[in-house]
């Protein structure tokens, strides 16, 4: 099975959607560590009571990024990673990051990419006031929410939503995506080109 690592800022209900998918031997995928930039969070937790490693890396632990950064990649290569999901990892993905695993790294995002990236995804949408958002899986490049999209669905805005309501209906549709998203990458296996993704149909 391809080896993933995830990475998570609070309460992993994304990982652990992707933790119950790789308990059936037949979704190609193991969780091998959940990692974290900060401690006592839910998301933590989750991989503990799945028996699943974890590790923290906390910026106010390094004098700068460029040492977090560092820091983040080393904890994560020791892992042998195939793929790297952020779910909720709510820090950018450094330079050296993503030197190292640049295309093995996907995120996934609370609103239809390339419409209202950033950590407000849910509140964005509301103030903007589309009818229609959703989530988007994508791979990581350098910018803010900016790379290769590998899915999206979507989600209606209801007319009494508040930021809440909204996000719990959108996280409700994308832990389904990203759990059929991550099963496809790994067990298809895939190209970027440009950013078109393509996903199985040849020979890897
Ligand atoms: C998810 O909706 C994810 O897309 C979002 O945080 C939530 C985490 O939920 N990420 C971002 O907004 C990144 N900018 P979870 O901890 O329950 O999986």
């Amino acid at each position: 099975p391809a080896r993933l690592v995830i990475l998570l800022s609070g309460t992993g209900t994304n990982a652990q959607a992707l933790l119950d998918a790789c308990a059936d031997p037949a979704y190609g995928a193991r969780v091998v560590a959940v990692g974290a930039d900060r401690d006592g969070i839910e998301g933590l937790e989750r991989a503990c009571k799945a028996g699943v490693p974890t590790f923290v890396v906390r910026t106010q632990d390094y004098p700068d990024r460029p040492a977090w950064d560092q820091a983040l990649t080393d904890a994560v290569a020791a892992y042998e990673p195939d793929l790297i999901v952020s779910a909720g990892f709510m820090k950018l993905l450094g330079p050296r990051f993503l030197a190292r695993f640049g295309g093995r790294v996907i995120n996934t995002h609370p609103a239809l990419l390339p419409s209202f990236p950033g950590v407000h995804g849910p509140r964005d949408a509301l103030t903007y006031g589309v009818k229609i958002t959703g989530c988007t899986i994508h791979f990581v490049d350098s910018g803010v929410d900016s790379g290769p999209i590998i899915a999206q669905a979507p989600v209606p805005v209801l007319a009494d939503d508040d930021e809440v309501s909204l996000h719990e209906r959108i996280k409700s549709v994308e832990r389904t995506l990203l759990v059929e998203t991550v099963g496809r990458l790994v067990r298809e296996g895939y190209r970027i080109e440009g950013r078109r993704v393509q996903i199985g149909g040849f020979d890897q």
